[in-house]
């Protein structure tokens, strides 16, 4: 087991914001987990878990171990007359896993394709894009306790999955698992027959501009790629964490309150007769589109990204953040709840 000391951590996240990794571990099995434990310097130091890195704003320099997770593997575990089920190692690219089960003729994963970041990072957030979240797919995973060093094997109900959110964001105080456990595999249940999922407007015209209503998986994947690239910026050129906030849900009174004042705002009806309103929209609406706070910016063609124009520092990104939540506050009356995790 190799420690290594002062590593860089800018290549390691999306947003390219400087910080340093006092010292730094690859875990490529649940077995290193356990030798890590074991090892008389580092076994109970305080430990900090990366994956893809791109759900992450560091504002400064990482005192805690960090455990890169770099678990590889793609297998076809079964398939049955109602589903496929596929593993991942956790150290895999998301959209690397997407488009090999596509590879294989297995739909299910083509309106998550794109996003990035890894596969063992999806279930912590419950990543999700266009009608479709992890949680619609998700068998079960493998995760390494980090003081027993077990490795448990948690159900979809036990990772209690929320919109970008499960029990691996929520801290131990409220009974979650944050900073608990390194996942080290997942398995995904992609259902037989393939339905598409193409509710989201976006997709919905794609159809009508095609004139393709029975698109294949693939097709849906191409459409998804070409969607996410038009509005979203690609982290390996331009630092960014996607979303930066979550879509807030209001009250339907609240909801006819500033539609009274701004008629068009984007909103989408819940199930629950709650709204879930468009940040993005927000954000946009209060002039923050294009605009920056030092290094850190907003995204010309989607408000609701934040982006490294080059030499942002985390707390950049955390004050322009914050002056967003300002404005936002001021004019709706609604708290925009960030979705990455600040460090
Ligand atoms: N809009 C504006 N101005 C903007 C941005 C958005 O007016 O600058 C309005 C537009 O009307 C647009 C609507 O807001 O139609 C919604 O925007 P978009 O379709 O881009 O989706 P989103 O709600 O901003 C969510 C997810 C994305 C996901 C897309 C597609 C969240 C926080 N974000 O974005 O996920 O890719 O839907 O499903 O739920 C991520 O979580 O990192 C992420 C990128």
């Amino acid at each position: 087991m190799a420690v290594e000391s002062g590593v860089s951590l800018r290549t390691f996240n999306t947003f390219g914001l400087p910080a340093v990794a006092k010292s730094l571990v690859r875990i490529r099995s649940d077995a290193d987990v356990r030798r890590l434990l074991a090892h008389p310097e580092f076994g109970r130091a305080p430990k900090f878990v990366l994956g893809g890195g791109s759900n992450l704003v560091f504002t400064r320099d990482v005192q805690s171990l960090v455990l890169k997770v770099e678990v590889p593997g793609k297998r076809i575990v079964e398939v049955r007359t109602d589903a496929v089920i596929v593993e991942f190692g956790a150290g895999e690219s998301w959209h690397d896993a997407v488009m090999w089960t596509l590879s294989h003729g297995f739909g299910g994963l083509e309106n998550m394709a794109l996003i990035p970041g890894t596969v063992g990072a999806a279930p912590v957030q419950n990543i999700g894009a266009y009608g479709l979240e992890l949680k619609d797919r998700f068998d079960s995973l493998d995760a390494v306790d980090l003081v027993t060093g077990r490795t448990v094997t948690l159900s979809a109900p036990q990772c209690h999955f929320g919109y970008r959110d499960s029990v691996f964001k929520q801290p131990a105080s409220d009974g979650g698992l944050a900073g608990k456990s390194v996942i080290t595999r997942v398995r995904l249940r992609l259902p037989l027959p393939w339905l598409p999922t193409l509710g989201y407007l976006d997709l919905q015209r794609r159809m009508d501009e095609t004139g393709n209503h029975t698109p294949t998986p693939m097709e849906i994947a191409d459409w998804v790629i070409a969607i996410r690239r038009a509005k979203l910026p690609d982290p390996a050129v331009i630092g960014n964490a996607g979303s930066f906030f979550k879509n807030p849900v209001v009250s339907e009174a609240q909801c006819r309150d500033i539609i009274a004042r701004d008629p068009h705002l984007v909103h989408y009806a819940m199930p629950d007769g709650s709204f879930k309103l468009a940040a993005g929209w927000l954000i946009d609406a209060c002039g923050w589109k294009g605009k920056s706070i030092g290094g850190a910016g907003v995204y010309e063609k989607q408000a609701l990204v934040l982006v490294n124009r080059g030499s942002a520092t985390g707390g950049e990104v955390v004050t322009l953040a914050r002056a967003i939540q300002e404005s936002v506050y001021g004019r709706f009356g609604i708290r925009l709840e960030p979705e990455p995790v600040v460090i």
